[in-house]
């Protein structure tokens, strides 16, 4: 078993990492105080290849794998996990989802600019009582002949005001349960689509999350994505991927809380000593680098195993449960090393635990990550 990764893995590692350095650090603290979206962060990354990471090139995209999506996205959330989450839902959820399941025509309309970065997407599944339990879709889309018709609303959704293509999972036969859902392309600006407000949120405070209203939408049938009834499935297989991307996310927050505790742990003195010196510190730190490199292990498995056509559903709920739980433990951790200056602001540690928390809550809770991870081993 080889653990070294490639030289050109070790580019788009590199890469990523100085972008986030130059391009993300300068303006994240203002940007989380003031919710701004890094709209000119976001295009900028679309053309270093960054949004599109895993498409072809014959569809516009960088035709890299998944291993270089989980090293990728670990830099750049070291750094600002509000960008990171717009790279995550644009690369494993909107475009790995249109490429693998939609028809030519859609990849030629909707994923190539996708994955060029010249526009972003959202992915539309969870609703006000429609969560976890993503069978009790209560958005419907009834088939009117040449047009489904679109009604309901959609909550939480990343990339909500700022996306011009929307992945929306509806009912469109109540009497078949999941059988009955389906998934469409719904561009903004149809009629009857409405985006709510931005939500203000406890962490990646940058990114942009908005409620979705549709009445009456017609979405046109050649929009619907795969064969009919396809849309649970669709959502399912998506999400398993999505939840790679998300658990990296968890892993490069934890990652930059950590680097940034043991860079402050050289530098403040106590008691006549460096802080890294005292042992309640120091083995703080060994603990952290120890989950830290056992959630990378698990983030690396799970890519792994999609690059080379096995199944990752499994290996990607570990890694994404244990990368979000370390995730919150280890930036708490990082504010409680950096004491009274951990709690505000200027030293970053603050944010990264706030934006910890939806890595356990968003594209399945950790307690949906367990019962996958439990159905898995007690079948
Ligand atoms: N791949 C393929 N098929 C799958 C699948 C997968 N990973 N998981 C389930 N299925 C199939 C099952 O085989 C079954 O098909 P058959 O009936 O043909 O056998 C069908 O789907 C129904 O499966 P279940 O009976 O297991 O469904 P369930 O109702 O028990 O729910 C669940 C399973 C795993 C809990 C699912 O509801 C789930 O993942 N919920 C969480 C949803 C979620 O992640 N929401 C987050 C929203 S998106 C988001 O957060 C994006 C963002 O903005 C960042």
């Amino acid at each position: 078993m080889d653990f070294t990764i490639t030289e050109e893995h070790k580019m788009i590692r590199d890469a990523a990492r100085d972008f986030a350095q130059t391009e993300l650090l300068p303006g994240v603290i203002e940007r989380d105080e003031n919710q701004s979206f890094p709209s000119e962060q976001i295009k900028k990354l679309g053309e270093l290849g960054f949004l599109g990471m895993m498409v072809d090139p014959k569809y516009g995209g960088a035709g890299m794998d998944t291993i270089s999506y989980v090293l990728a996205m670990e830099e750049i959330s070291k750094v600002d996990a509000s960008c990171s989450v717009v790279m995550s839902v644009n690369n494993s959820l909107v475009c790995w989802g249109l490429e693998t399941f939609g028809t030519e025509e859609q990849k030629q309309k909707y994923l190539v600019p996708l994955a060029k970065g010249e526009i972003i997407g959202a992915f539309c599944l969870s609703e006000p009582e429609a969560g976890s339990d993503a069978t009790s879709q209560r958005t419907t889309a009834f088939d009117k002949g040449d047009h489904y018709l679109l009604n309901g609303t959609k909550n939480w959704i990343t990339n909500g005001g700022t996306s011009s293509v929307y992945l929306v999972i509806a009912q469109t036969d109540i009497e078949k349960g999941h059988k009955g859902i389906n998934a469409f392309i719904v561009e903004k600006g149809m009629d009857g689509f409405v985006v709510g407000p931005k939500e203000n949120k406890l962490g990646i405070r940058g990114s942009d999350t908005h409620s979705l209203m549709f009445t009456d939408v017609k979405i046109p049938k050649e929009n619907r994505i795969g064969e009919d009834g396809f849309g649970f499935k669709f959502a399912m297989k998506t999400l398993s991927g999505g939840r790679v991307g998300i658990a990296a996310q968890a892993l490069g927050i934890a990652s930059g809380a950590y680097e940034l505790a043991l860079q402050y742990s050289k530098e403040r003195k106590a008691f006549g000593k460096e802080i890294n010196q005292h042992q309640a510190i120091a083995f703080k730190l060994a603990d952290m680098a120890t989950e830290i490199e056992a959630a990378r292990l698990l983030c690396l498995k799970a890519a792994w195993q999609k690059d080379n056509g096995f199944s990752y559903d499994l290996s990607g709920a570990m890694a994404k449960v244990f990368a979000s739980e370390i995730a919150m433990k280890t930036t708490v951790e990082a504010v409680q090393i950096h004491g009274g200056y951990g709690f505000v602001k200027e030293y970053h540690v603050e944010r990264l635990m706030r934006d910890a928390k939806i890595t356990q809550i968003y594209e399945g809770t950790s307690e949906i990550q367990r019962i996958i991870i439990s159905r898995s081993i007690l079948k």
